[in-house]
């Protein structure tokens, strides 16, 4: 089966992406190749920091390798978190302080649209290559549900009547952002 390395400390998208790959291709932590620094992410945009993670991964273990990076964009606070939703709350934030700040920033707004985009850098044999998902929906007033990580407690996709953290990843993968985005590198690697 084809390997490659997934440019991610956090466990929640390895499991996730897994989930989809099931059979097909091997998806390798960084972590079980003994790499457990934080990987540097400080680009401006989604892209920017996709590419930042796939390099230091590919120049660590010259082997093919794929980032992603995620952003929750809020209507009415002008696309915050964006690119900073890791930090919304500051360095070292944990998902429950940026639920609390996102909760208390939309307190009051009648707008609650949003949307997640996901960018992946993937990078085969040097070259380097995108693919984006993203996925509408709204920021609820409380949280509702324990699964998923992130904003999915607060996050209600599109015609649907329940958060991501009420789905289970099955379903949260047919419609999110990054499943969207990890189709379009899946349905990439198996055409070779
Ligand atoms: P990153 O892509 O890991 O840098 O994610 C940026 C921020 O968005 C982090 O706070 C994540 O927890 C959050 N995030 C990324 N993907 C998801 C998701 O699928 N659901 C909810 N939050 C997410």
């Amino acid at each position: 089966m084809r390997q490659i390395i997934i440019a991610t400390h956090n466990q929640h998208k390895i499991d996730e992406i897994q989930e989809m790959v099931k059979g097909k291709i091997d998806i390798v932590s960084i972590k079980s190749l003994g790499l457990n620094k934080d990987i540097p992410e400080t680009g401006d945009t989604l892209k920017d920091n996709a590419k930042q993670k796939a390099e230091y991964v590919y120049k660590k273990f010259q082997k093919d390798c794929f980032a992603d990076d995620t952003g929750l964009e809020v209507e009415a606070l002008d696309g915050r978190p964006g690119v900073y939703s890791a930090r919304y709350a500051g360095e070292k934030c944990s998902f429950d302080d940026n639920i609390n700040l996102l909760l208390s920033e939309m307190e009051g707004k009648i707008n609650r649209k949003a949307c997640f985009k996901t960018v992946i850098c993937l990078i085969e044999d040097g070259k380097e290559m995108f693919f984006e998902g993203k996925c509408e929906g709204v920021i609820t007033t409380e949280r509702y549900g324990n699964k998923g990580f992130g904003y999915d407690p607060v996050f209600i996709p599109k015609g649907y009547g329940e958060s991501f953290a009420e789905m289970s990843k099955e379903d949260k993968n047919k419609i999110s952002h990054r499943g969207i985005a990890t189709r379009k590198l899946i349905e990439y690697l198996l055409k070779k």
